[in-house]
């Protein structure tokens, strides 16, 4: 059977590869990562001797991903699945696609063997490709290439020379739902916010290992004409190509700015005063204050505001002798996420006692903040002295920070 018409169609990418992917238009929350603008689940179909497919989609849209495929072949003709991911955004479908094609093949790496037997415990005969491996399609060759901890122990890339296009699962990607598949036809402004943003809240515990694995990658010199993401727009000129592996490079320097992210929490507007008045300092100082209350801001923000940051400045009121719990949320949050070359300091008040300020303590050490100021704690209300404190605050840490990076 060839292809009938479908209420949802396959892009052509190349000459021989389709995009056959999923948009999720209402996704607003990834495993806690708040995803304002949606995001697309990118899989692809390449038309070679060996018909193959690369990855699939979350399990939801799997009905999707089977139309854009019947828009250019019966799926029954796919022989071949590549894994590149298990994470179930890309392989939530997996075992109903592989009963309902009935491949003669289905590849991941060999921690994606596993992976994927331990998400779906009844698919066999998965096999593994090893580390620069190549899969002959007939007329053309799959190269496989680990990228490990990018993001998951079983990542991996596989560059198909004959099209020039390297599929990259979640490296280069970002959560964006948009009809316009190219980078080159999206906005400019909010790419770079959202790849940023996927960076910061997916990749960034791993920037070595993605500094190493960018060198070896760029190091084979492959002549890539498309990088086809699995999440978001697929980077496809010469300039966009450059401006993604910039970017990329920028976030494993990570080279702190004269940006300053004051994030804080408040019972009865006594830190949020204080919060204003660190501001306030870091301003006077010529350093940008970044003030994110996390009574509205949330965490995934922060930590994306965090990525170009020099410096990490933390208030919290005192609540039933502790930290307040939107604080311990965004602190637990940005120290899985590993920031590095950050300093900073911490603020609050408190009633009867002060024990939020050593968790604060705590979570800004097990972070890497170095500390350049000393606490400013409030009994209570502040006053103007205490006001002043924190402006003083905020300008000690403005003023090393501007030290450092002129440094
Ligand atoms: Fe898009 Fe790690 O899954």
């Amino acid at each position: 059977m060839a292809s009938s018409p479908q209420p949802f169609v396959a892009h052509k990418i190349s000459d021989s590869v389709y995009w056959v992917g999923a948009i999720d238009w209402s996704l607003t929350d990834f495993h806690g990562y708040k995803t304002d603008r949606g995001s697309t689940y990118n899989a692809f179909l390449i038309i070679a001797d060996t018909i193959t497919l690369i990855d699939t989609v979350k399990k939801p849209f799997k009905d999707e991903m089977l139309c854009r495929i019947a828009s250019v072949i019966d799926p029954e003709r796919i022989q071949y699945i590549v894994s590149n991911h298990s994470e179930m955004d890309h392989s939530g479908c997996l075992p109903e696609i592989i009963e309902t094609v009935k491949p003669e093949k289905v590849f991941a790496s060999a921690n994606g063997v596993k992976a994927l037997q331990a998400h779906f415990h009844d698919v066999s005969s998965i096999e593994a490709v090893e580390n620069g491996g190549t899969i002959s399609l007939g007329n053309m060759t799959l190269t496989c290439l680990e990228t490990r901890m990018i993001h998951w122990p079983d990542s991996m890339v596989s560059y198909l020379a004959e099209e020039k296009i390297l599929f990259a699962q979640d490296a280069f990607g970002m959560h964006l739902a948009t009809s316009k598949l190219f980078a080159d036809e999206n906005d400019r402004a909010i790419m770079k916010w959202e790849a940023t943003k996927y960076y910061a809240n997916i990749v960034m515990p791993y920037s070595a290992i993605v500094g190493k694995t960018l060198e070896a990658l760029l190091s084979l010199n492959l002549d890539i004409g498309i990088i086809a993401p699995d999440h978001g727009p697929l980077w496809r000129t010469p300039e966009d190509i450059a401006w993604i592996l910039e970017m990329y490079q920028g976030f494993v320097a990570r080279k702190p700015t004269n940006k300053v992210v004051i994030v804080y929490d408040t019972m009865w507007h006594s830190t949020e005063l204080m919060a204003r008045a660190v501001a306030e300092g870091v301003r006077v100082a010529g350093s940008e204050a970044k003030v994110m209350p996390m009574s509205g801001a949330h965490r995934s923000d922060v930590i994306t505001e965090i990525i170009d940051a020099g410096a990490l400045i933390a208030g919290s009121t005192t609540m039933n002798s502790g930290i307040f719990p939107s604080m311990a949320d965004v602190l637990t949050y940005i120290r899985g996420l590993q920031p590095k070359n950050l300093i900073g300091a911490l603020f609050g008040s408190y009633g009867w006692n002060k024990k939020a300020f050593k968790e604060l303590d705590d979570y800004l050490n097990a972070i890497g903040v170095e500390q350049v100021a000393e606490p400013v704690t409030v009994n209570y209300v502040p006053t103007r002295e205490d006001l002043l404190d924190c402006f003083s605050l905020g300008k000690r840490v403005a003023e090393t920070l501007r030290e450092r990076c002129a440094g």
